[in-house]
């Protein structure tokens, strides 16, 4: 039996599968990923974007900000065959939850785009927030991100909420730490799992990165979709060395078969 086939057996035979995505499962849609080949970090430094640097001087973060963003995220993109995937295992109901490093919402669209087929997807769990989004630090409003960048690329640095507060984007910055309910739900998910999906991550990246490793040690069975290797390939049962549009739904259509 191949791995991808024992995958599929333990999915099909599991009470609780939980997948936790990185980078590389948007990648093939255009996003970029953050390290490897062209990577976010080789253009950018980590030091310009952390919450020290944006409560001591929010003018020259957002400044930067809307550089990354143009990078990151310039045109539409849209889910690819690996969100389309790990979507159609929830509505399989072979999918609990999908735990997401990612903040470019492409999971929540491809759930919407079969949203009306059923209401209970896998729940989502942006564990790094949405970049699509803005908040204000003082009253904790959140808006869409597109006009505040608009106001922002026009001059208006940084951007400031009609009560007067500083907008952050709504994601989790470096130093920053996760809210604890977000953690803490993903910590049990990944503890109560009986299958957990390691997909396009580097792992490197605390707390996230430690969620395959209390899976493992919790009994679970760990699979890790990655073209490079990650300091928790060791703990892993099973390492697929492809891309994650030809992976996901192979493991999908296997666990239907
Ligand atoms: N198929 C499979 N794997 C892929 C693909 C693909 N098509 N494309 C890229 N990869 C792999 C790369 O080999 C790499 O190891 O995806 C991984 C992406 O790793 P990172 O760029 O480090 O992204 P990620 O693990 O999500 O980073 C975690 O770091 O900078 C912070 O907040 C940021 O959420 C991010 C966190």
């Amino acid at each position: 039996m191949d791995d991808l086939e024992r995958l599929a057996d333990d999915i099909r035979d599991a009470e609780t599968v939980v997948a936790f995505t990185g980078a590389g499962i948007s990648q093939p849609s255009g996003v970029p990923t953050f390290r490897g080949d062209d990577g976010v970090w080789d253009k950018f430094d980590e030091g310009q974007f952390t919450y020290g640097r944006f409560q001591r001087n929010p003018e020259g973060f957002w400044a930067d900000r809307i550089e990354l963003q143009q990078v990151m995220f310039d045109g539409e993109y849209e889910p690819n065959a690996a969100h389309e995937a790990l979507a159609a295992m929830g509505r399989d109901d072979n999918l609990e939850a999908i735990l997401t490093q990612n903040t470019d919402g492409l999971h929540g669209e491809a759930a919407t785009s079969v949203r009306e087929e059923r209401t209970d997807e896998p729940s989502i769990l942006e564990l790094h927030g949405n970049s699509q989004r803005v908040r204000c630090i003082d009253c904790g409003k959140r808006m869409e991100d597109d006009p505040i960048f608009e106001r922002a690329t026009n001059g208006e640095l940084p951007p400031t909420c009609d009560c007067g507060g500083v907008y952050k984007p709504d994601v989790v910055l470096f130093g920053e730490q996760l809210p604890g309910a977000v953690i803490q739900r993903a910590r049990s998910l990944a503890g109560e799992s009986d299958v957990f999906l390691a997909i396009g991550s580097s792992l490197v990246v605390e707390p996230a990165a430690s969620l395959p490793r209390l899976a493992a040690s919790s009994g679970a069975t760990v699979g890790i979709v990655n073209l490079e290797s990650t300091p928790v390939d060791s703990s892993a049962d099973v390492v697929v060395r492809e891309d994650v549009t030809d992976v996901l739904p192979k493991i999908r259509d296997l666990v239907e078969k």
